[in-house]
């Protein structure tokens, strides 16, 4: 008999329900309901999984506890480790805008790495939901607009947190969440309903979900959101039929912090009872912080709602992937302490990855970098070391950040740089203002650091007017007033993209640093000095007006496509139909040309393919980095067809220099759902485009055709 039968057969029924619970522990708060009684239910094995501890002694005495229980089963014990555990890395947002897997499979590799030693099993992560709707404050923690984007997060984090092995010493079982669509809730606001179609959930939301199971993700984490009516926390169609059925997942579903429980309120279940059943039968096998199961499934197994076998299947998922992990081997196997090597090298890791995340938006007169002179750093977020962590920021400190004055001031020890504040982050006070403003008669070139705090993107965080917050925009309407006409630049730190066009429009340069890390400072420094060249492109469009949102660049086409010359055409009467600045944007310190797109052959069947290649030079006077995209479009199809993101690659070119970038396109990969929402194979012409962005006027085209 297996470990696993000989436990289940020897399990009370209290044990079975405490290994399909998760409750919390103190080292982070991540939820509305709090309970009492930890130690207690660990010992008397009425809980089996934990979140929320962290550090390495905590974590061991948790596990002591486990083990002291009467059969002896090891805790699992999770934490949302999203970007980075002490050592932060920028928020995924802004990590996704360097464009680069390697570089999201080696801060998730570092991530584990740095939460194992601090004796943890579990990351829940990676945040898969496209998201188009900068109102949500959840669109910091995802990867952007675009599924293809979201499918190479995917790969890259469940490599890069569950590295090759789920029971090595420095893996964490990662959590593909949140299942599914709840970037795209009702009016923006975090929790609320989504409306989705069954095609945009198959050509949008689930890919990613796909690309994280292809990957061998370990768990998944339904969304608190429902769709069409139906929460995912009892979503059997998207769970039991699809998730596991129909794509064969058979590793753990833990619901999210109380959302069994919320079934309640969302109207499906009249009682605790129905809400654990209808969970349950939907196959979630964990309940996180809403105790339903142990409180629940006693009497839904009296009425008859659930049998011991839905019981005995999920126990034994959650034993499985505790032996997958080897916490059954050796439950202390995580937890030690790393090498002042090992650390430095973590954060250059981060250093680099924050100044590849930071994307230059504008930069007129060649402000950046900045020449050698006196500055004036003024605003909010100039010395806001732990804003620099962003949201889910996990066992990260502020005192470990670099702050962007700070960086400034290590960067140029010898620079006249002054600094003040200005005004709070949202306060309406507005007694700071000039002072702040005075800087500009002391400074040769002015730095605006702007922006939103870390609390103010994340869960729970959505804005209606995703601008800039309190009296910032006052302080900028004094700085301009009093700069004479030296180069004023904005940095805007946000956990989303704000809507600024005014600023945008009247400020030199604009660097849309996110929350860039515990490196922060330092990278802005090398990006401003010129020590580094920018090279990051965001990954989500930029709105010009809120009334735009969602804006993005995959939008399928309409029968009266916008035209300036016919009034009845899709467009506004007040602003145009074009984000401020669109998916992919991001300006360096080199000047590319693009020439020479070829696609070849300029015919393939569906097993064979074509090879895309395209023409860089580098104009400019800097050596610099490019990540050019490759967009399809299929011009008449069964289905219409917007214009689909299928490759991304990077080259850095020294002045002067001409590269090629190649990309191999599939004729499989040019499939889509067909009426039947599978995956359909349809000969016809394809629109091969290639550029810097998803600007349709800065890319160049060709035409090749399926047979
Ligand atoms: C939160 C979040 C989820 C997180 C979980 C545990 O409510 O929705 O993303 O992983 O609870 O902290």
């Amino acid at each position: 008999m297996s470990r696993i039968d000989s436990l289940v057969a020897a399990m009370t029924l209290t044990e079975k329900l405490g290994q399909m619970t998760m409750a919390t522990g103190d080292s982070a708060v991540t939820g509305a309901v709090m309970r009492t009684g930890l130690d207690a239910g660990i010992a008397s094995g009425a809980i089996g999984n934990v979140l929320n501890i962290a550090g390495a002694d905590k974590a061991r005495a948790a596990q002591r506890l486990a083990l002291e229980s009467r059969l002896k089963i090891p805790l699992l014990l999770g934490l949302d480790i999203i970007h980075g555990h002490r050592t932060i890395f920028p928020i995924p947002l802004g990590e996704t805008a360097a464009f680069d897997p390697l570089l999201w499979e080696a801060t998730a590799r570092e991530a584990a790495k740095e939460g194992a030693a601090d004796g943890l099993h579990m990351t829940f992560a990676p945040m898969l939901d496209v998201a188009r709707d900068p109102r949500w404050g959840r669109i910091a923690e995802g990867s952007g607009e675009d599924p293809y984007v979201g499918q190479a997060m995917a790969r890259a984090k469940v490599k890069g947190f569950q590295g090759g092995r789920l029971d090595g010493a420095d893996t964490l079982a990662a959590c593909a969440k949140h299942y599914c669509a709840y970037g795209a809730p009702t009016a923006g606001r975090d929790y609320a309903t989504t409306d989705v179609t069954p095609r945009a959930l198959r050509e949008i939301y689930l890919p990613p979900f796909e690309a994280a199971l292809n990957a061998g993700v370990a768990t998944v984490m339904p969304a608190f959101s429902s769709i069409d009516g139906i929460p995912l926390s009892a979503h059997r169609g998207l769970l039991k039929d699809y998730l596991r059925g129909k794509l064969g997942f058979d590793g753990v579903i833990v619901s999210d912090y109380n959302a069994i429980a919320e079934l309640i309120h969302h109207g499906v279940a009249a009682d605790v009872v129905e809400a654990a059943a209808l969970a349950l039968k939907a196959g979630i096998d964990i309940d996180m912080m809403a105790n339903a199961y142990h409180d629940g499934l006693p009497a839904a197994l009296q009425r008859g709602l659930v049998t011991m076998t839905d019981i005995d299947t999920a126990v034994r998922r959650v034993l499985r992937l505790k032996e997958q992990l080897g916490l059954f081997d050796d439950p202390y196997r995580r937890g030690g302490v790393e090498s002042a090597t090992v650390l430095a090298a973590r954060r250059q890791l981060a250093r680099e990855a924050a100044t590849r995340s930071i994307v230059l938006l504008k930069n007129d007169g060649a402000a950046l970098p900045l020449a050698e002179g006196r500055l004036a750093v003024i605003g909010p977020l100039a010395d806001a070391a732990g804003d620099m962590r962003g949201c889910w920021s996990a066992a990260g400190v502020a005192s470990d950040c670099v702050s962007a004055l700070a960086g400034l001031r290590f960067a140029l020890p010898h620079q006249s740089i002054l600094y003040a504040p200005g005004v709070d982050i949202e306060s309406d006070d507005e007694s700071g203002i000039a002072a702040g403003a005075a800087l500009c008669d002391e400074a040769d070139a002015i730095l605006l650091c702007l922006g939103e705090s870390a609390a103010m993107s994340g869960e729970a965080c959505s804005r209606a007017h995703p601008g800039l917050p309190g009296k910032q925009a006052a302080l900028v309407d004094a700085v301009l007033a009093r700069a004479g006409g030296k180069k004023v630049i904005a940095i805007l730190f946000s956990g989303r993209p704000l809507v600024v066009p005014d600023l945008v429009a009247r400020v030199d340069a604009v660097l849309a640093a996110w929350a860039p890390g515990c490196e922060a400072g330092n990278a802005l420094a090398d990006l401003l000095t010129g020590r580094a060249s920018p090279s990051a492109r965001t990954p989500v469009s930029w709105p010009r007006a809120v009334g735009q949102i969602p804006v993005f660049f995959g939008e399928r086409p309409t029968g009266r496509p916008a035209s300036s010359a016919d009034h009845y055409t899709s467009k506004y009467l007040d602003v145009p139909n074009e984000p401020l600045f669109p998916f992919g944007h991001g300006l360096t310190y080199g000047d590319f040309a693009y020439t020479g797109l070829q696609a070849t052959p300029d015919r393939a069947a569906e097993a064979d393919g074509f090879t895309v290649s395209v023409t860089l030079t580098n104009q400019g006077p800097r050596a610099a980095g490019e990540t050019v995209f490759l967009f399809t479009r299929d011009k008449v199809a069964s289905i219409s067809r917007p214009m689909e993101l299928k490759g991304f690659s990077r080259i850095t070119l020294q002045p002067g220099e001409s590269g090629t970038v190649s990309f191999s396109l599939a004729a499989r990969d040019l499939r889509f759902p067909g009426p039947d929402l599978e995956p359909l194979y349809e000969p016809g012409e394809i629109e091969i485009l290639a550029g810097p962005s998803a600007d349709r006027a800065r890319l160049l085209s060709a035409t090749v055709r399926l047979v």
